[in-house]
Formats: C-alpha cells, sequence, structure tokens
C-alpha cells in the first residue's frame, strides 16, 4: 500500500467523530448548557468512543489577557462537564492546548486559505463591533478552529449557529488542502455539523444570553443570588391576576428548558387565565417557579461539582488522560500532512 493510499485510510477510518470545543473566556451560564453542553454530553451515548470535547484556551487567548483568570475559567469547564455527566470512559475531555499540533496545521491550512474566505467572517467583524481588539490572532481565528476539527478527523460538529460558518470555513479548508496535496486522496475529512434543539435562550433582558451583554444566569448560581437573578428578568407590566401571553414571555421561555410537555401546558393554561388554583398567577409567581426549577434540575450536578472541586487533581487526571489519547491522533495526522507538504 502506498503512503497516499494508507493516509486516505487514515482520513476515515473511523465512521463517526464528533467534535467540539468551548471557550474558557468567562462565567457558565443557561445558554452554555442548553445550546452546547448538553448536547455534547447526550451524544456521548449515541457515539460511546468517538466523542472529542476540548476546552479552547488557545482561542480564548484573542479576549482573556489575564492568566489566572484563565486558568480559573478552564477547570469551570472541566468540573462542569464532569459534574454534569460526562463520562471520561465514553468521551474524552482536554484542554486544546495540551495538543500544540494543532497549531502547526494551523499554519499548513493558513498556507492554501484565501485573505477572502476569513475576510467574510462575521463572527469577527461582530466581536471587533463588541470593542474586541482586531488582531491577526482574532482575524486566523477560523483557521486554528479549522484545525482542531481537521487534525482529529471529525466528522460531525455539534455547534450553536454563530459557529455555523465557521464549521463551513473548515469544510472549505479541507478541500484547498486536500486539492492542494492529497493527489486525489482525502488528507483531511470534510466535517458536518449539527444545531442544538435549543438554540436561543434568552437572557434576562430578553436578548440572547451571552456573557457579552450581562444578561446570564450561572449555570450553577443557587438559593438567594439565583432568586434575586430571575427577579430581574424583563416582563411586561401586566397586574396580577390578568391574562398573561406565555408566547411572548421569558420566563415561560426558559420554563420550556426546564418542564416536560404536560406540565409546560399546565403552566400555560394559568398564564392565560391569570389565575392559578383559584388564586391570582402574576409573573412574580412564574418566576418563583423558574427558580424552583433551574434549583432541583442541577442539584445534583451542583452537589458533584462541589466534590470535583475539593478533588482537583480528579479533573486534571482526566484531561491529561484525555489530552494523552487526542494527542496520539493528532500527531498522526500532521505527521501525514507534513509529508504530503514536502516537510516530512
Ligand atoms: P457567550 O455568548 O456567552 O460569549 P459563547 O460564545 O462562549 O457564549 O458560547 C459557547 C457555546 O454556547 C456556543 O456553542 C454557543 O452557541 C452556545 N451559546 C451561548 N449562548 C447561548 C444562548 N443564549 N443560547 C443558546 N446557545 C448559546
Ligand atoms: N469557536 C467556538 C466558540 O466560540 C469554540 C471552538 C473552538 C470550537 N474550536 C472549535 C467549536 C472546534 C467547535 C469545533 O464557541
Amino acid at each position: 500500500m502506498s503512503k497516499l493510499e494508507s493516509r486516505s485510510q487514515d482520513a476515515t477510518a473511523r465512521p463517526h467523530r464528533v467534535l467540539s470545543g468551548i471557550q474558557p473566556s468567562g462565567t457558565l451560564h443557561l445558554g452554555n448548557y442548553f445550546g452546547a453542553i448538553q448536547q455534547h454530553i447526550r451524544l456521548q451515548d449515541e457515539f460511546p468512543g468517538d466523542c472529542f470535547y476540548f476546552i479552547a484556551d488557545y482561542h480564548a487567548l484573542t479576549t482573556v489577557k489575564d492568566a489566572q483568570a484563565l486558568q480559573e475559567y478552564v477547570r469551570q469547564i472541566a468540573v462542569a462537564y464532569l459534574s454534569l455527566g460526562l463520562d471520561p470512559d465514553k468521551a474524552l475531555l482536554f484542554r486544546q492546548s495540551h495538543v500544540p499540533e494543532v497549531t502547526e496545521l494551523t499554519w499548513l491550512l493558513a498556507t492554501v486559505t484565501g485573505m477572502g474566505l476569513l475576510e467574510r467572517g462575521h463572527s469577527y467583524k461582530d466581536k471587533i463591533s463588541q470593542g474586541i481588539k482586531p488582531s491577526v490572532g482574532l482575524f486566523t481565528y477560523p483557521v486554528l478552529m479549522a484545525s482542531d476539527i481537521l487534525i482529529y478527523h471529525s466528522t460531525l460538529v455539534p455547534v450553536g449557529k454563530d459557529q455555523v460558518q465557521h464549521v463551513e470555513m473548515t469544510q472549505d479548508m479541507a478541500t484547498y488542502f486536500n486539492e492542494a496535496y492529497g493527489q486525489g486522496s482525502v488528507l483531511l475529512n470534510r466535517p458536518e455539523y449539527r444545531l442544538s434543539k435549543t438554540p436561543y435562550v434568552p437572557g434576562l433582558d430578553g436578548r440572547k444570553m451571552s456573557k457579552s451583554y450581562g444578561n446570564i444566569i450561572p449555570l450553577f448560581e443557587s438559593g438567594k443570588k439565583l432568586k434575586k437573578l430571575v427577579g430581574r428578568i424583563v416582563t411586561d407590566s401586566t397586574p396580577l391576576g390578568q391574562p398573561l401571553d406565555p408566547n411572548h414571555c421569558n420566563v415561560f421561555a426558559l420554563l420550556t428548558l426546564f418542564c416536560e410537555a404536560a406540565e409546560l401546558d399546565e403552566i400555560r393554561t394559568w398564564y392565560l387565565a391569570g389565575r392559578r388554583d383559584g388564586q391570582d398567577f402574576g409573573y412574580g409567581h412564574a418566576k418563583q417557579l423558574l427558580a424552583a426549577k433551574i434549583e432541583a434540575h442541577f442539584a445534583q450536578a451542583r452537589a458533584k461539582r462541589d466534590d470535583l472541586l475539593a478533588h482537583p487533581e480528579l479533573v486534571d487526571h482526566v484531561l491529561a488522560q484525555s489530552a494523552s489519547r487526542a494527542r496520539a491522533v493528532a500527531q498522526k495526522t500532521l505527521d501525514a500532512c507534513r509529508q504530503a507538504c514536502g516537510l516530512g
């Protein structure tokens, strides 16, 4: 078998490889959970052994300039995934920077990627409009992301809507690279994306929940602080006892994330009547219900999280083991790509 044939078999060796990354750039919130993490964890049962998840710390350097804060965010994400049910026997969880091979593949990809492709990137433009410094790193962010995806021969990339364009750019970069160096073989797989079922979680002010808007409910908030935050969710000024519109209510939208269909139907009837069991029902009551739901939903994860925070060595062990398995895959891909380019 020729070297190219063996490389081409490598690139398609696994029928499925799920991969996603999340940036350690702030406090995790309900949007991150329902828009990303929940789906990642569910996929470990659909594709056990084929899920690679990583904490995108190289990417976070484009916005986080405080080393201590970065370490803290990384730990927060690792602990969150493990407490929310990531099973290290089914899915890898590692730090992006523990696989430095991705930076070298980033360079190889950069040399086949036209400026025009990156110039069309809307995430770059959005970030600049939010006041983030337009560094070279921020501009070439999609090339690093493509490298993350392609180096593990990923087939499926679960992401939020905002990342779809990056996966499409990755498909283009795989094609450019294969055309430049593959001599008819597939060196790098073209991945597909998968959107989460809840791509839009509203924040306290009704805009998309985002750390950039300061409208978040942190994932593990509880007790008084949680009640206070939920109390700040913006609603209209319908007086107590009057019918409420569940279709235009941020509290109801958040309740849909936590309730089964039958329970939601019941709550909808309370909204439409402005009454519950013969008593007035208003936004205050809906908010109490929501706070209780959030608290209960994450109770088990919060306890596990406390445990993991007390045993950081367990978390570090998972990160190290996962990184070494991911790195073995990455090294093989990089070697094949180096050879194909004439750097072998
Ligand atoms: P933020 O907007 O707070 O900066 P990130 O961009 O770091 O969040 O998002 C990390 C992941 O969480 C992405 O996959 C993103 O699509 C998802 N996500 C973030 N906010 C929401 C939201 N409000 N609704 C649904 N998904 C979200
Ligand atoms: N850019 C993604 C985000 O901000 C994080 C990320 C980096 C990623 N590399 C990735 C997601 C590879 C999926 C695949 O949310």
